[in-house]
């Protein structure tokens, strides 16, 4: 066919800007991967088109698609992406960037409206790129997303498991119990769930060998020089087998390190901890020895989400553990284990049950 539209070059985009700047007319941009086209999408491009006169998307590369996604995408190459995208009516232009940022494609268009779906908020664009759009002196419009539309839900579907199981990434340092405690609750059938991976900072730690016993795919990854911190490709490793893993929600189980960008952002409200006090008292090591050491009477289990901070973040669930007379470092911790077997596995069946709409 002769009038089959094409992808346009960057420069095709910058003149099109320019003729509709001469007649005080708007270009949307947009960017991102549309790798199975699907309604969210299509109500999305056609928010996004309505806020200008010209809707440009910048589509992801295939590379960049497949580092941000995992091995198996995209399912289609930029080619047919864009093929599909051209035909949408509220699509004027099609041009598709390498890189995992669309910072160069910002600054050569230089769009007017600048236009990204509700799982993102102004604040929490990448800097550079919110960087380049200030520059540009781009305006900002965030448009939300449909709810239960996603890629992934569609292509769960597509897989015939609909109704599959919660994926749950566990990391931990420690013996694992908390992890035991979670294989028990599934095959006891009280949390409807799988662990597909379980990832540890120290080579040979328990968790691993507890976890290879069940058949999850183990990794050791390397923490890099610090003591107490993860280095930047320890935490980018760790950000990449999870999603390569398709995990739901990540469970951190006696992981000793602080969890940071980029796993923070692309779990967020999906990554918990637990912790061995009633926070926010007694954060940190061997909570349950500062609890007696204060003169306590109460300790208790804390299940929250994770942040930027050392067991901090919004708090899920929490249970009192009495302190006993003549109570030990030793026999306190084991009571506080046990109630964590049973809180652990429940709480993170509850969140699976919120989050199923959504992942
Ligand atoms: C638990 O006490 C948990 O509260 C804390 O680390 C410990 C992990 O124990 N965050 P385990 O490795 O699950 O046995």
């Amino acid at each position: 066919m002769s009038d089959q539209p094409s992808i346009s070059s960057l420069n095709e985009v910058v003149d099109l800007r320019t003729a509709l700047e001469a007649d005080g007319r708007r270009l949307v941009l947009t960017n991102g991967c549309f790798d199975l086209l699907h309604t969210g999408h299509v109500r999305y491009l056609r928010q996004a088109r309505a806020l200008g006169d010209a809707l440009v998307v910048a589509l992801n590369g295939d590379a960049s698609v497949r580092r941000l996604k995992g091995p198996g995408r995209p399912l289609n190459p930029a080619e047919d992406r864009a093929e599909v995208l051209m035909g949408l009516e509220s699509v004027d232009r099609v041009v598709v960037f390498e890189g995992d940022r669309a910072t160069g494609v910002f600054e050569a268009v230089r769009p007017h409206v600048y236009c990204k779906g509700g799982d993102y908020t102004v604040e929490n664009l990448n800097a550079e790129e919110r960087e380049a759009l200030d520059q540009a002196g781009s305006e900002i419009i965030i448009v939300p997303l449909v709810p239960g539309q996603s890629t992934s839900q569609a292509l769960r579907k597509l897989e015939g498991d609909g109704e599959r199981k919660l994926r749950l990434g566990v990391l931990g340092s420690g013996s694992g119990s908390n992890l035991e405690a979670i294989y028990q609750a599934i095959e006891a059938g009280t949390l409807d769930a799988e662990v597909p991976l379980v990832i540890s900072d120290v080579d040979g730690a328990r968790i691993l060998d507890r976890a290879r016993g069940r058949g999850s795919e183990t990794v050791f990854v390397d923490p890099g020089p610090y003591r107490t911190k993860l280095g930047a490709p320890a935490q980018k490793e760790i950000c990449d087998r999870l999603k390569a893993a398709r995990v739901d929600v990540v469970v951190l189980a006696g992981f000793m390190r602080i969890v940071k960008a980029p796993v923070l952002d692309e779990f967020d409200g999906r990554i918990v901890n637990i912790h061995p006090s009633l926070l926010p008292k007694f954060p940190g090591l061997e909570s349950w020895k500062q609890a007696l050491e204060a003169g306590e009477s109460i300790a208790g289990v804390t299940v929250h989400f994770v942040d930027a901070g050392m067991d901090t973040g919004p708090i899920i669930a929490q249970e009192e553990v009495p302190i006993e007379p003549g109570d030990t470092p030793k026999s306190l911790h084991a009571r506080i284990q046990k109630v964590e077997h049973v809180l652990y596995p429940r709480v993170i069946g509850e969140l699976g049950a919120k989050l199923r709409d959504c992942i």
